[in-house]
């Protein structure tokens, strides 16, 4: 029998996200040769990083990323981020015999624009927080001054995850106000800002494969957005993950399936617009029932890190199945136990923070059974892995229940050192007794 033809694969993006959807894809039968743009210490191990900052969307770097696949025999390309998606890189990189993972930009406007996202709720009668669009100054604050207690300032548009401001008072969100709208510290993506009530409940997040007509529910997580322990401090990009969890009954799946996901592609849909990609539905489990917080257009992060460990099944085929809009041909099964992925982070982190450091363990981390270490911001010098973000290293561990998964993960990330490096020893203590 003639060998299949193996697929050299070129992924969009630098973080945990990008390293893990390597390290799965590198176990498919048919993945060939692979490339990040630019890819972090980690994905260096796996494949070529290209000096190509995918942030871009100009000519210029389309002309770059198309001419290096069109001169490596690279057919697919997965974007990670939401920058390039938002900005149009799927649009712009399709070509005929190329598969590209991840939605058009007309698609990615769910995660790029609240406000229009919100309206597109509303529209389908989707459950989520109640909100107001403003897009001056004084609108915002007469607004703010009619209501009571507790509310949420977001960015209309993307801000690095930093756009979302959860106000206890009315001075709070003025202040957020001052920021968004006076300082214009966002720029352009503050130019409108949603104004929502404070929901109150756990965080759910689910994400599902949809290639334009099936939805794929993938295995649910739950996300740890704050910077400490308990909850506390500011919120981040995510500081761990894990999944199962206990929150996502079957029962509240199908809800979410029904009310949620279903109603949002075929809103979309009836605009003309194709979803294909990934559908990260944010969701808070209120006493009212789900409710959407925000909509993403791409795997979540640290989420999927947590999520692949279980995944089994050709990831390769997976996507490309998604891509082409044949979800319902491949098979798709979960490990049952549960993963724990614990972010070490650099000391200072959402605030400033030094780069640089040296960062010694990974290994002694990995020898453990069932851990795995993704890289996020590190970057390979000399044959030392040094730190480069914020989120540095996705501690990755498997165990028969969450309590054994979340001991091992601390137990490795007891094995790993750098100055300053900060993580959350409780990921998953909201559902832990
Ligand atoms: P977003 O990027 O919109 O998901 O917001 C980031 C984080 O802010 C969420 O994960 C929640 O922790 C919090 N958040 C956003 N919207 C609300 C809301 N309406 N009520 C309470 N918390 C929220
Ligand atoms: N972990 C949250 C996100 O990826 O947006």
């Amino acid at each position: 029998m003639a060998s299949k033809k193996k697929t050299n694969i070129l992924i969009l993006g630098s973080g945990g996200r990008e390293h893990v959807l390597g390290w799965k894809l590198k176990q498919s039968p048919s993945c060939g040769k692979l490339y990040f743009a630019p890819g972090n210490g980690g994905t260096a191990q796996l494949g070529e990083n290209l000096k190509i900052d995918p942030e871009k969307v100009d000519t210029k770097t389309v002309d770059e990323i198309d001419y290096f696949c069109r001169h490596n025999d690279v057919s697919m390309v997965i974007i990670g981020p939401e920058d390039p998606l938002a900005k149009g890189m799927a649009d712009r990189l399709a070509k005929e015999g190329r598969t590209i993972f991840g939605p058009n930009m007309a698609a990615a406007r769910l995660e790029g624009d609240k406000a229009w996202a919100k309206q597109m709720m509303r529209a389908a009668s989707i459950p989520t927080a109640e909100a107001k669009v403003v897009d001056n100054y004084d609108a915002a604050v007469a607004y703010i001054e009619s209501r009571e207690g507790g509310m949420v300032v977001k960015a209309a548009g993307l801000a690095k995850g930093k756009g979302v401001y959860v106000c206890d008072n009315k001075e709070e969100a003025l202040a957020a106000i001052e920021d968004i709208m006076g300082k214009k510290i966002f720029g352009d993506a503050g130019v409108q800002v949603v104004i929502e009530e404070k929901l109150q409940g756990q965080e759910l997040s689910v994400l599902a494969l949809v290639d334009g007509r099936n939805i794929y529910v993938l295995e649910p997580a739950q996300d740890h957005k704050q910077a400490y322990e308990g909850d506390k401090g500011p919120n981040t990009g995510g500081m761990g993950a894990y999944t199962p969890t206990p929150l996502a009954t079957d029962k509240l799946l199908s809800q979410v399936q029904r009310d949620v996901l279903v109603p949002t592609v075929d809103i979309l849909k009836r605009d003309g617009i194709d979803f294909k990609g990934v559908l990260y539905a944010g969701l808070m489990l209120t006493p009212a029932g789900p409710k959407v917080l925000e909509f993403n257009v791409r795997f979540g992060d640290p989420e999927v890190q947590a999520m692949m460990m279980r995944l089994k099944g050709d990831l390769l085929e997976i996507l490309k199945a998604t891509a082409e809009g044949r979800l319902d041909q491949v098979s798709i099964d979960w490990d049952k136990r549960c993963c724990c992925c614990v972010v070490m982070a650099s000391g200072g982190y959402p605030g400033e923070y030094q780069k640089g450091k040296v960062i010694k363990g990974i290994k002694d981390a990995e020898a453990m059974d069932d851990v795995v270490v993704f890289h996020a911001g590190t970057k390979a010098v000399d044959g030392e892995i040094l730190t480069a973000g914020g989120r540095v290293l996705n501690v990755c561990a498997m165990g028969k229940d969450l309590k054994e998964a979340q001991a091992k993960a601390n137990a490795a990330c007891e094995k790993i050192h750098f100055e300053g490096a900060q993580y959350r020893k409780d990921i998953g203590y909201r559902v832990m007794k």
